[in-house]
């Protein structure tokens, strides 16, 4: 991110949206998280994790971040919540997880930094366990290509998604979405919650 990116990403209004805007729509959407395991890719400043924490009340958030500067910030904010928070430098296409091993993974606008994005997508729904849902709150191809997204903010400039096809690439995972994926601000954002389908049940004996 540029440090334009940066202090928007920090700002009060952000801060705003998050748990005003964003948090509601997503529950309304499915997300449950309360006692559960999440990872949250693309921590930044740690706002989003304190808000899992906090008001979706999850035992335990690992949150990583590409950038050393963000997850020392989100270390200093998240340090009240002692071990149910693990905050590190990564890779959302590199999670530090074992297959199979969290509830949730949480991607609040991160992917579309990615340049490899469905190597993102493929890396959460492996760190998934079956039945575990993927939050995602992100900004599609629409906005990325709008003059004042250009201008002032880096994303990279390739292979970027529409909403349909950041569904669609959910699908080809093997994730569904029990409750469809919505639009917002004239399609610049899709949120929503995929699911990993569910180990399939021993057959009769
Ligand atoms: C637009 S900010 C969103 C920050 C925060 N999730 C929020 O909603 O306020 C994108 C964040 O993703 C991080 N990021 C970008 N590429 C990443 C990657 N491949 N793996 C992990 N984090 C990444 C950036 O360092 C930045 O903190």
């Amino acid at each position: 991110m540029n440090r334009i990116e940066t202090m928007l990403v920090d700002s009060p209004p952000r801060a705003w949206l998050q748990r005003s805007y964003e948090l509601p729509l997503l529950e309304r959407l499915g997300a449950r998280i309360a006692g559960l395991r999440v990872v949250e890719i693309g921590c930044g400043r740690g706002a989003g994790a304190e808000l899992l924490l906090q008001r979706w009340g999850a035992a335990h958030v690992t949150a990583v971040d590409l950038d050393p500067v963000m997850v020392q910030r989100a270390r200093r904010r998240l340090a009240r919540f002692g071990s149910r928070v693990d905050v590190r430098v990564g890779d959302a296409c590199a999670l530090p997880v074992a297959d199979a091993a969290v509830d949730a993974v949480v991607d609040f606008a991160v992917v579309h930094h990615v340049p490899v994005w469905r190597e993102a997508v493929a890396e959460a729904v492996r760190v998934l366990r079956p039945g575990g849902q993927l939050v995602f709150e992100e900004v599609t191809r629409h906005a990325l290509q709008r003059w004042s997204y250009r201008t002032f903010l880096e994303h990279p400039k390739v292979d970027r998604f529409s909403a349909e096809e950041f569904v669609e690439a959910l699908g080809e995972l093997g994730l569904s979405l029990p409750v469809p994926a919505v639009t917002r601000f004239f399609g610049d954002f899709v949120l929503g919650v995929a699911v990993k389908p569910a180990a399939a049940s021993p057959g009769p004996l």
